[in-house]
């Protein structure tokens, strides 16, 4: 399988660590910078809208009803519009849509299926694979057995998160970590010119951890950052350790490695246990959040003009269920 075009989008609003003093919540600029190394992320919110939010003049529900909170699929199709113009694709040739995201424009149908219908892609077979923040990964691993059985030949993924719409704004160890974000990618089973090749991926699940972190039905994000922090830590290292074993590789022959965009700090520290040097580590963390599944995706689109002939790239992912998984691409 191979990813032959990707692109991202970030909505406008921007939400530097500053604007968080205006929530009533004693949060430190210096802090979020210090402990977490976000300096900025993007929301699908306006200022005022989060302000209103906070302070009660506003429920989701009505920012929604009076269209202030943009669509998963309004960011999608910009994310496509940007893959579009890297690579023509040939919209009538894609056989299958996956598309994922915690936070969904409704219930039903799937997001695939209105991101297919505003694209007008027509003859396809379109549905959701949603696993958090490895959401990404799962849909590449999905997609990858479907292309292997022969079931599907050419396909596209789309992966968008908007959790600002769905944080406690009077929570301020978690709200102050969220930014939104979307990636659309191109799939084939054939190469094309100056593809990434899917070599391998993985998923496991660890599912007796899953109140870890939780976001109930209709209410706001929730985690044990602390319990979480050993748990991302441990999997980011033996995610990305497992899949160049088992591809007979070793940490060094690999020239890009992405981690789950939540906390530059822990990325820092399991790229340095894995022995990567701050050149082959790619991030977006410090200025777009974390943007849940669609962290990892966008900083290898954001990057894509980068990878040479021959690059591998390591990408390994965390997040709720508890699941984690790696990918193993390389550039042809
Ligand atoms: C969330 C996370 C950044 C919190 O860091 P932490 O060191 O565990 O910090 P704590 O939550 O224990 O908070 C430490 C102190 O800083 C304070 N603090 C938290 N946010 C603050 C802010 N915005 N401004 C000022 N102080 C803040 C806390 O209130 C706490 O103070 P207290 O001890 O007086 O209560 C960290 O645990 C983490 O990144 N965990 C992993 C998250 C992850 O990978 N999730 C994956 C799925 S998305």
């Amino acid at each position: 399988m191979y990813i032959y075009s990707m692109g991202h989008y970030w909505p406008e609003t921007v939400l530097d660590n500053h604007f968080y003093s205006q929530l009533d919540i004693e949060s430190d600029a210096q802090w979020i910078e210090d402990r977490v190394g976000i300096k900025t992320r993007r929301s699908v919110l306006s200022h005022e809208s989060i302000l209103d939010m906070r302070f009660g003049r506003a429920t989701r529900q009505q920012l929604k009803d009076q269209g202030k909170i943009q669509t998963i699929t309004d960011m999608s199709e910009r994310s496509w519009q940007m893959a579009r113009d890297r690579f023509p694709i040939v919209l009538d040739a894609i056989d299958t849509v996956i598309g994922g995201t915690s936070v969904p424009d409704d219930d039903i149908p799937s997001s695939a299926c209105t991101i297919a219908a505003q694209i007008g892609m027509e003859r396809v077979r379109a549905f959701d694979v949603t696993s958090a923040c490895a959401t990404f990964v799962v849909q590449c691993h999905v997609m990858r057995g479907l292309m292997k059985s022969g079931l599907t030949r050419e396909g596209a993924i789309f992966c968008a998160e908007r959790y600002t719409t769905r944080l406690d704004y009077s929570d301020r160890k978690n709200c102050i970590l969220f930014g939104d974000g979307a990636i659309a990618a191109s799939i084939s089973a054939d190469p094309k010119s100056g593809s990434l090749k899917v070599i391998d991926t993985m998923v496991e699940s660890a599912p007796s951890g899953w109140e870890h972190i939780h976001m109930p039905d209709g209410r706001t994000f929730h985690q044990n950052g602390a319990a979480v922090q050993k748990f991302a830590v441990t999997k980011t290292i033996a995610a990305a350790q497992d899949i160049l074993a088992r591809n007979g590789l070793a940490a060094h022959d690999a020239q890009w490695f992405i981690g789950h965009q939540a906390n530059l700090r822990m990325l820092n520290s399991a790229m340095e246990r894995l022995g990567v040097p701050e050149s082959k580590h790619l991030y977006n963390v410090d200025v777009r959040g974390n943007q849940g599944a669609a962290g990892a995706p966008t900083t290898l689109s954001q990057n894509w003009e980068k990878y040479k002939k021959g690059d591998y790239i390591v990408i390994a992912v965390v997040g709720a269920g508890l699941t984690w998984g790696s990918m193993l691409l390389q550039k042809q």
